[in-house]
């Protein structure tokens, strides 16, 4: 058995202190899988998880992190240390690697994709013969594995583009047959890259902030024997944005608002032939559709999804 381990917590931080400072900083330390269980009697329940290895014990391993990070947000953030005091550690437990990555993601499909855990390719292998099988490897439990609605929107869309149902309303902007570019800003664990394969491009180029989702990308890459492509670590597409015209190419960026936001100058200047746009959610739908007509971006299809709005858009 390795010697790999899971901690999976909760913490317990009062909601004054919460901010995106913090859950940035929690990321930045190594906690992967944040999500708000809930919001009760002013605290916010923020459930992560923490990989370790080797004999430490692990109640003592998370406790000296987040001492660390009280003190730190404190001195830099000038928390008061009676509120960070109020942080708790609660619900603790501890899980073999292999177990926790084993049951992360379960098997599902999108049109004619077939979505599985690498661990289990074995037992599928047969079952679906006449599917396009896509193996995901959650390593670092990257964005992606978690069939969020804005990653199931996008892949229907590249679904729609793929078999043919919105290919009649995309040719006069972009040659489908002809792809030379599919840039994937944002890429997570690269799910929308591994799908890309279909469109044929010449090269696939996934750009992620984080670096071990990079690990994990390049990982789904290799599983998939997706050859025709690069994966850059970077917070910005200031690699590619020199370069203005990707005529034939796609963009394909499923982000949160505040990042369309941060970087509109550098994405929207390029001129793609199709920018496929997702990660809005409902109350910052008017906010993106003005930054949208600023930039003379057209839109040929919007998608509501569970409160979370996707869009094909063109010059
Ligand atoms: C909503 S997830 C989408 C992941 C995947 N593309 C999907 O559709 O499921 C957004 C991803 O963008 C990454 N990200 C956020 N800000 C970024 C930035 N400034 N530059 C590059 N990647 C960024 C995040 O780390 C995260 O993995």
């Amino acid at each position: 058995m390795s010697d790999k381990k899971v901690i999976d917590f909760i913490l317990k931080i009062p909601i004054a202190l919460f901010s995106k400072k913090i859950v940035s900083n929690l990321i930045l330390e190594g906690f992967k899988d944040l999500n708000i269980l809930y919001i009760k009697d002013n605290f916010v329940y923020l459930k992560m998880v923490l990989f370790f290895k080797g004999d430490y014990d692990f109640l003592e391993t998370v406790n000296n992190k987040i001492v660390k990070l009280k003190s730190n947000w404190n001195r830099f953030y000038n928390y008061s240390l009676d509120e960070l005091n109020l942080i708790e550690v609660i619900d603790i437990r501890l899980f073999d690697y292999e177990e926790y990555i084993g049951g992360y993601i379960e098997l599902f499909s999108v049109g004619n994709f077939v979505f599985l855990p690498y661990s289990k390719k074995e037992i599928y292998k047969d079952e679906y013969v006449d599917k396009e099988l896509i193996y995901l490897d959650p390593k670092f439990l990257a964005f992606g594995n978690e069939r969020h609605p804005t990653t199931l929107s996008v892949l229907e869309i590249i679904y729609s583009l793929v078999i043919g149902d919105l290919k009649k309303d995309i040719n006069k902007f972009i040659d489908l047959g002809n792809i030379d570019v599919v840039v994937d800003y944002g890429s997570g664990n690269g799910i929308l890259s591994l799908v890309s394969k279909y469109f044929n491009p010449k090269l696939i180029l996934a750009i992620e902030a984080i670096f071990s989702y990079t690990l994990e990308i390049k990982n789904n890459f290799k599983i998939n024997n997706l050859v025709n492509s690069i994966v850059i670590n970077a917070i910005s597409p200031k690699i590619f944005s020199q370069k203005k015209s990707f005529k034939n190419s796609i963009l394909l960026a499923n982000i949160p608002f505040s990042v369309f936001k941060d970087l509109q100058d550098q994405l929207f200047t390029i001129d793609f032939g199709l920018f496929i746009l997702s990660g809005i959610k409902e109350e910052f739908f008017d906010n993106f559709k003005d930054i949208l007509k600023y930039y003379n971006l057209n839109l040929l299809k919007e998608i509501y999804n569970e409160g979370w709005y996707s869009f094909i858009c063109y010059k």
